[in-house]
């Protein structure tokens, strides 16, 4: 493939951990993606074990920067939340953790965050001014603010409350499936979703993200709202390109 990588990145979904190396000019992987399940036990240990093995599948330098996403707030390293993941993550300082089982230094970042900043350098919100709100539908709700081209991280907005539930009870893309909604009933929750989002933000541009992005012209077209909303452009090689970004240069 291109160039040497300038870092590499590692996702981790709730289905999957996904890797590769990243070449940063163009925002594309330099070697194939390395996919593992996600254990059944979504624990700091078993999850560590698993990126160690993706990190270690690539022939790199073992300085080179290493970004990993988690589906959590990540305050300085340390896991502070864990609505779909094993509760034990909160408070692990995993930055200490991976850094200790890789044997090099890690840079961990919420997922959602690492996908607005991929979506943000090279899919659909590149050169966007003002505020870019990207929303991940998926097993919950993820959510990256830019304002002016900047992170703002660890924003939850997947958690706001919507008609007095938690929204991603009510409009992620795994209650759908598990409610088997026709699209037209999510349509409907997603529309009291971004209603709310855009009333209390008021941002220049929607961009959705998430498996889901695949499918945006099914239920996007439904969606009668003040801001225009896109699908996101790298679906699921975002998390491993943001990771890898903000590793590399923090932003
Ligand atoms: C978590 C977020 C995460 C999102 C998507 C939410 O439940 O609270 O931190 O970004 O799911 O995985």
């Amino acid at each position: 493939m291109s160039k040497k990588p300038d870092a590499l990145g590692i996702d981790i979904g709730g289905s999957g951990i996904k890797g590769a190396p990243v070449d940063l000019d163009k925002g594309s992987f330099t070697d194939d993606r390395l996919r593992i399940a996600t254990p059944e036990e979504s624990t700091p240990e078993a999850l560590c074990d698993v990126v160690a093995q993706i990190a270690d599948h690539f022939a790199v330098k073992k300085d080179l920067p290493l970004g990993i996403t988690i589906p959590a707030v990540v305050m300085h390293g340390v896991v502070q939340t864990a609505a779909n993941i094993d509760k034990s993550w909160i408070g692990v300082d995993a930055d200490q953790l991976f850094s200790d089982r890789l044997g090099r230094e890690v840079h961990l970042v919420n997922d959602a965050d690492a996908a607005g900043v991929a979506e943000r350098y090279y899919g659909a919100a590149k050169g966007e001014k003002g505020t870019v709100v990207l929303t991940t539908l998926g097993t919950g709700i993820g959510t990256a603010l830019i304002v002016d081209g900047r992170l703002v991280p660890n924003t939850e907005l997947g958690h706001i409350e919507v008609n007095g539930h938690d929204a991603e009870t009510r409009a992620a893309e795994s209650v759908r499936e598990r409610d088997d909604l026709t699209v037209e009933q999510w349509a409907e929750r997603l529309q009291a979703y971004y209603s709310r989002l855009e009333a209390l933000l008021w941002p220049d541009l929607f961009v959705v993200g998430g498996g889901v992005s695949k499918q945006a012209d099914t239920f996007l077209p439904l969606l009668d709202l003040r801001t225009p909303i896109v699908p996101a452009k790298l679906k699921n090689k975002a998390g491993i390109i943001g990771a890898a970004r903000l590793a590399a240069k923090g932003s």
